[in-house]
């Protein structure tokens, strides 16, 4: 196809060389038009602009992007900017010879350019920019450079030196060559174009210095030379360019003074000379140059104060006079920046009070004055307030407090006063500032809460608090922040708990809350963020589990360090127990609505009260609330006794039917042992210093009965799941009548269809896992130990001759009462669930992680008496090496029955006792035990023994003569 064009092409030349010869100029067949279709030929055009471009036509003017003069009807213009033409730039365009203006500008040229392209004589207009040209440009490349006056070759890839010839274009106004990879200094004629108005050598690798004479080129209006590698100090000839209205000499290394001639550039509008090196004062000349816009001399090294006459410059927009050395404190004669949309004066030495100019309303305003004339006058009196929207103080010596007039720089997009000795609070009216995205208020000596207006702040996406003395609660309101990607808190004395709000923020990424005082455990709901890429809370008393998914699971530890009591992997720490997840009651229902006997109105209220007691620590996960009184459970005893004509007596006529028992409106009492001193009722307090422990069951906490008698009262977390009252009752009496040396006796309990509690024997020395694990400096011996580990294994093989399966056994569960032997508890429990259903025992024990049966994954194996041989194994080896079931370490997790078997593999399984026991245990009885424990812990439960037998191989195992000694002592 192509080459079928080429060829017409061709074809065309040739008649058109044959037309010349034969009728010496051929006037509707033109080179304009033999020129473009070789351009065309040469070009990509992928959108198709160049279409109409149709070689058969007689004249191009009618094409798009080319003009023509209307008498010869010889091209004059082509346009052909942002038309996506990619390819080269064909010598066809030689052929127009009248062409004055050249603009194939933001297109994809590539190659070099022909210095033949500056031939065409009539040429004023060359604008290459934004293409990818790129290599040198000969030294002749400007020799015939003509009548040109606007020369753009911007934003290509053209290196080497600029060329020399330069100088001969002589009519030259505009020289755009930036963006490229220009080297080397600048030929020294390029300082003799008279003509030029407007110099643009940014951004290449440029050297040299500005020479004196640079006042010859009197016409120019601009100078743009940031980024490149410019030196020297600036001319005094540089005063004498007095229609000069834009200076960019920006990032070069310029030194030396400011030149007191530069007043004289009265025009001026744009001076950044920021990213230098000059020194001095910014002089008080400065305010003469009245039309400044924009002054920019940050990141110099100016020193002193700011002149007062800086305030003259009431045009400027942007003044940025950070990263210098000036010092003293602002002058209010900068109050008159009415314009003002960017102020930044960081980092320098600065000092007082936060200028009241920026933050107030003209003072001398006068009421009555403002109220006559309208509003027209009271904002033309308005100072910097409302357009300003770049505010950048930082890293001074400011101080005082910050201004509720704050809130009227309505226009604030960026706030930053951070790194200053600001005292007091941070004003409420911040929540006025609709359009700020960020706001920077670290590192000061801020106090107060955290106004909770900052959640009206709906545009914010940074927010950097860090490093005051900020207290009080995170504000809920945060939660409104939709945008926040970023929120900076550490280092504060922020308390109370993380507010679940923010895990609607779905913008977050970086969070530090670090070094504070947090305290609860984090909002599961965190774990759904879905653009965290660091959150760190470390330093804080945060606890509970981390949030589940990918990263809380491999947060950098350092994240979360310095939170006693937080567990997860991450902080290589198990979790004691699953949290149990709040039950969300309804106080009007959980009283039982088939109360018959309404007690006194007295006592009526009395009881509502005594059940929303009851439903906040039901409902409560964690209690906060320093202390709740249980006065229900005594308060429906009083009310009973009250009502002692007609006593209560459990019916079915067991053993229990003496017990008080207890069946008013709101719940029903029963005490298996018939213990009065319960009933005449004694302040049962459950506050957080009274709670034991928790478990997959619920939380258990330590009470007193009314002699003084402590007991354990477990408050079911499972109470959604439990069977009917009648069920539920059989099986705790069927649990209250198992009794054995080595159990945890059940005394009684508590029903309402809402709330379970059950009340069992006080264990005074607290649980295995504590003496294991969190040792209070005793070492539990060998032969305590030892007397555990059969204690235990009695207990489990009482219950299962009475066909009851523990479930839940992990060393938490085995209690150790004073004399140092063991006490299992929690048994049975399950059966207060309304089946064994796999998944619900697997989810509530799956706290006991590592004492749990294989079997417990599979659907298809019976889970019987036998998962609690598996669980008593992993206990016993537990119990032996000292070492949780599974620990999680730098990189690794380690499962001790795996562990064990591996060492015993290696026949060094001595090595695995307990290193706290110092050596002090008899090897032949650690190694037995040991084999006994990993056969308990067989994969199939057929091949595990039964716990009789476990009993009677421990027995045989203990040294028969001192054994056998102790067991008669
Ligand atoms: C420009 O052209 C070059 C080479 O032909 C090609 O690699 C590049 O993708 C093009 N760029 C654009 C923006 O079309
Ligand atoms: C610049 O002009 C001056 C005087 O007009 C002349 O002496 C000098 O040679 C010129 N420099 C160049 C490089 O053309
Ligand atoms: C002020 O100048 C510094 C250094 O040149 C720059 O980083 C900062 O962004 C400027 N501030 C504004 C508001 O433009």
């Amino acid at each position: 196809m192509f080459r079928l064009k080429m060829r017409h092409l061709m074809c065309m030349v040739a008649l058109l060389a044959v037309a010349k010869l034969v009728f010496g100029s051929v006037n509707s067949f033109n080179d304009d038009v033999l020129g473009l279709i070789v351009f065309k030929a040469d070009v990509q055009d992928p959108a198709g602009k160049l279409v109409t471009w149709n070689e058969d036509d007689i004249t191009p003017c009618a094409w798009v992007g080319v003009s023509c003069n209307r008498r010869s009807n010889r091209v004059t213009e082509l346009v052909l900017d942002g038309f996506s033409l990619s390819g080269r730039i064909s010598r066809g365009l030689l052929q127009l010879e009248y062409l004055r203006k050249l603009s194939l500008a933001s297109n994809n040229f590539t190659g070099t350019i022909s210095p033949g392209i500056l031939r065409l004589s009539n040429l004023r207009i060359l604008d290459l920019s934004g293409n990818s040209l790129s290599g040198t440009l000969p030294d002749e490349f400007f020799q015939q450079c003509g009548p040109l006056r606007s020369i753009a070759l911007a934003r290509n890839s053209f290196n080497g030196q600029i060329p020399s010839s330069l100088s001969s274009c002589s009519t030259l106004a505009a020289l755009d060559l930036s963006t490229n990879q220009f080297t080397g200094s600048l030929p020294a004629g390029i300082w003799n174009l008279s003509g030029i108005r407007s110099l643009d050598l940014s951004n290449n690798m440029l050297v040299g210095e500005i020479p004196e004479n640079v006042g010859v080129l009197n016409n120019l209006r601009s100078i743009i030379l940031k980024k490149n590698r410019f030196s020297g100090v600036l001319p005094d000839g540089i005063g004498s360019l007095l229609l000069m209205r834009t200076i960019d000499l920006s990032e070069n290394s310029f030194s030396g003074k400011l030149p007191d001639t530069l007043q004289k550039l009265a025009l001026c509008s744009y001076l950044d000379l920021h990213g230098n090196r000059i020194t001095g004062e910014l002089p008080a000349w400065i305010g003469v140059l009245k039309n400044l816009e924009t002054l920019d001399l940050s990141s110099n090294t100016f020193s002193n104060s700011i002149p007062a006459t800086i305030g003259n410059l009431n045009a400027l927009k942007v003044l940025n006079l950070s990263m210098n050395g000036f010092t003293g404190s602002l002058p209010d004669s900068m109050a008159s920046f009415t314009e003002l949309l960017a102020l930044d004066l960081s980092q320098n030495s600065l000092l007082g009070n936060l200028p009241s100019w920026i933050f107030k309303f003209d003072g001398h305003q006068d009421d009555t004055f403002s109220a006559s004339f309208g509003s027209q006058i009271s904002t033309a009196t308005h100072t910097v307030s409302q357009k300003l929207q770049v505010l950048d103080l930082s890293n001074n010596a400011f101080s005082g407090g910050i201004a509720s007039e704050l809130g009227d720089l309505i226009s604030l997009q960026f706030l930053n006063l951070s790194g200053n000795s600001l005292v007091g609070t941070i004003p409420s009216s911040i929540g006025k500032l609709k359009t700020l995205a960020k706001l920077d208020l670290s590192i000061n000596h801020l106090d107060g809460a955290i106004p909770v207006e900052i959640g009206e702040v709906v545009s914010l996406q940074e927010l950097r608090l860090e490093s005051n003395l900020l207290s009080g609660n995170i504000p809920t309101s945060l939660g409104s922040c939709s945008s926040l990607q970023v929120m900076i808190l550490s280092h504060n004395n922020l308390n109370g708990p993380i507010p679940v709000s923010i895990s609607k923020l779905n913008n977050l990424q970086y969070v530090d809350l670090s070094f504070n005082t947090l305290s609860g455990s984090l909002p599961k709901q965190l774990g759904n963020l879905p653009n965290l890429r660091s959150f760190n809370i470390s330093h804080n008393n945060l606890q509970g589990e981390l949030p589940a998914g990918v990263f809380f699971n491999t947060i950098d530890p350092s994240s979360v360090s310095g939170n006693q009591y937080l567990c997860g992997s991450a902080v290589k720490k198990a979790c004691p127990s699953v949290l149990p997840k709040p039950i969300v009651l309804n106080p009007n229902s959980s009283g039982d609505p088939v109360s018959g006997s309404s007690p006194s109105t007295l006592g009526h209220k009395k009881t509502i009260l005594s059940i929303s007691a009851l439903v906040a620590i039901g409902a409560a996960a964690v209690i906060v609330v320093g202390v709740i009184a249980i006065t229900v459970l005594n308060l429906q005893v009083r009310t009973s006794a009250s009502r002692s004509a007609d006593p209560i007596v459990l019916s079915g006529g067991d053993e229990f039917s003496n017990s008080p028992s207890l069946d008013g409106n709101t719940g029903k009492l029963v005490m298996f042992s018939g213990d009065p001193d319960f009933s005449t009722g004694t302040h049962a307090l459950l506050n957080k210093d009274c709670e034991l422990g928790r478990g997959g069951f619920g939380a258990v906490y330590r009470t007193l009965l009314r002699d003084g008698r402590p007991v354990a009262i477990k408050k079911l977390t499972v109470s959604s799941l439990v069977k009917s009252q009648d069920e539920f009752e059989r099986e705790v009496k069927k649990l209250g009548k198992i009794s054995h040396p080595n159990l945890v006796a059940l005394e009684g309990y508590y029903w309402t269809p809402s709330l379970q509690l059950l009340i069992s024997e006080f264990v005074s020395s607290g649980s295995l896992y504590k003496h294991l694990h969190e040792g209070n400096g005793n070492i539990l011996s060998w032969t305590e130990r030892f007397n555990i580990i059969l204690g235990t294994a009695r207990s489990l093989a009482h219950l299962h001759k009475h066909n009851i399966v523990h479930y839940n056994m992990k060393s938490s569960n085995v209690l150790i009462d004073s004399s140092g032997d063991p006490k299992v508890g929690d048994f049975g429990l399950a059966r207060l669930l309304p089946m064994l259903d796999r998944y619900v025992l697997s989810s509530k024990i799956q706290s006991a992680l590592g004492y749990m049966a294989p079997e417990f994954a599979c659907r298809t194996v019976k889970i019987t008496e036998k998962c609690d041989v598996y669980g008593f194994g992993i206990l016993l080896l537990e119990i032996i090496t000292g070492k949780r079931p599974v620990e999680y370490m730098e990189d690794d997790v380690i499962v001790l029955c795996d562990m064990v078997r591996g060492a015993l593999e290696e026949g060094k399984v001595e090595e695995c006792v307990d290193a706290k026991l110092n050596g002090k245990f008899p090897t032949e009885e650690a190694i037995p035990v040991i084999k006994l424990g990993l056969i308990c812990t067989s994969q199939v439960p057929s091949s595990r023994p039964d716990m009789g037998e476990v009993v009677n191989i421990l027995e045989l195992i203990k040294s028969p003569s001192e054994g056998q000694e102790e067991e008669l002592i």
